[in-house]
């Protein structure tokens, strides 16, 4: 039930809930909405101060709150997360947020661009929910994949963040199955453009710093509401915004089409600046 102002009830007090790379961005609002619902939350990220800063605002919606730092790619931060979220009483809900995207032709990708990305959005997420699965199976929890538009088709331009968010399907789907009948949710929950903080940046193809100047189709504060609906209602698969949507449905009634649009966008619409 959610009140009039926005604020969900508090259908999450008692329960303990992590949020990887919350240290700014969409995990932070995630947090927070869970907070605001009553959790107690796990956050995490590698930037001690903003980790600082996201733990006092949660702290100041009266919530109990652990931070873990560290990179998500390291079994031991996954450990620490795991450990954290246990002294909390155990974890009901894991959202696997920690992502890194880049922009870059194929052809000029470095070997460390290729590595940092597939390990920060895809070993992360798989080393973080080994290590939470006890507990997840222990509460009949929720572990959550956060995803994107471009995990449901590559684009130009971003092929092995595409390739990477594509993987975090197949997790997905092999753990649900694995975990049939433990009551256990697994979702996977697919962004559009978002959002993003001023000082955000991706990786550029050989591995320097690029900001993202674009439009966007959702705040953080409307993704976080979704994310934190998704797991309320216990959905496998929520994509988000119009395009999304669209997307889609256009990949069931006309992939042609869809292959079409994806061979033209050429990258236009990922406009960058340094
Ligand atoms: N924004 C969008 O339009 C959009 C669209 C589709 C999907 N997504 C996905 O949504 C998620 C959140 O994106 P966002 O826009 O909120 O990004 P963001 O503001 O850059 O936040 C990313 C978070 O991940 C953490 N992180 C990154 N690399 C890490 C690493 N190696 N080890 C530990 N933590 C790491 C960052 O922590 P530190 O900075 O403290 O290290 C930060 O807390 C990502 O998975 C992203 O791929 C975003």
């Amino acid at each position: 039930m959610e009140q009039h102002d926005g604020t969900p009830s508090r259908r999450w007090t008692g329960h303990t809930v992590a949020v990887t790379g919350s240290s700014s961005g969409v995990g932070r609002e995630t947090a927070r909405r869970f907070a605001e619902g009553g959790a107690r939350v796990v956050i995490h990220g590698r930037n001690a101060t903003k980790l600082e800063n996201v733990r006092g605002m949660i702290e100041q919606l009266g919530a109990e709150v652990r931070a873990i730092s560290g990179d998500i790619a390291d079994p031991a931060t996954a450990r620490a997360l795991a450990d954290a979220a246990a002294e909390l009483g155990g974890c009901s809900v894991l959202v696997n947020n920690a992502g890194m995207s880049m922009r870059g032709k194929f052809r000029d990708i470095s070997p460390e661009v290729f590595s940092t990305v597939v390990e920060t959005n895809v070993v992360g997420s798989a080393l973080v929910t080994q290590a939470f699965l006890d507990q997840i199976i222990r509460t009949n929890g929720s572990v959550v994949f956060i995803s994107s538009v471009t995990g449901m088709t590559g684009f130009p331009g971003i092929s092995v963040y595409a390739a990477a968010k594509m993987a975090l399907t197949g997790l997905a789907e092999s753990l649900r199955g694995e975990l049939l009948g433990s009551g256990v949710h697994v979702s996977v929950v697919y962004l559009g453009f978002t959002e993003n903080d001023e000082d955000k940046q991706i990786l550029s193809a050989d591995g320097s710093n690029l900001k993202l100047k674009r439009r966007y189709d959702m705040t953080q504060r409307a993704v976080a509401i979704a994310i934190e609906r998704s797991v309320r209602r216990r959905k496998e698969k929520v994509v988000l915004t119009w395009k999304g949507r669209l997307l889609r449905v256009l990949q069931r009634i006309s992939p042609g089409l869809v292959s079409a649009i994806v061979r033209r966008s050429g990258g236009r619409f990922h406009q960058m600046r340094h």
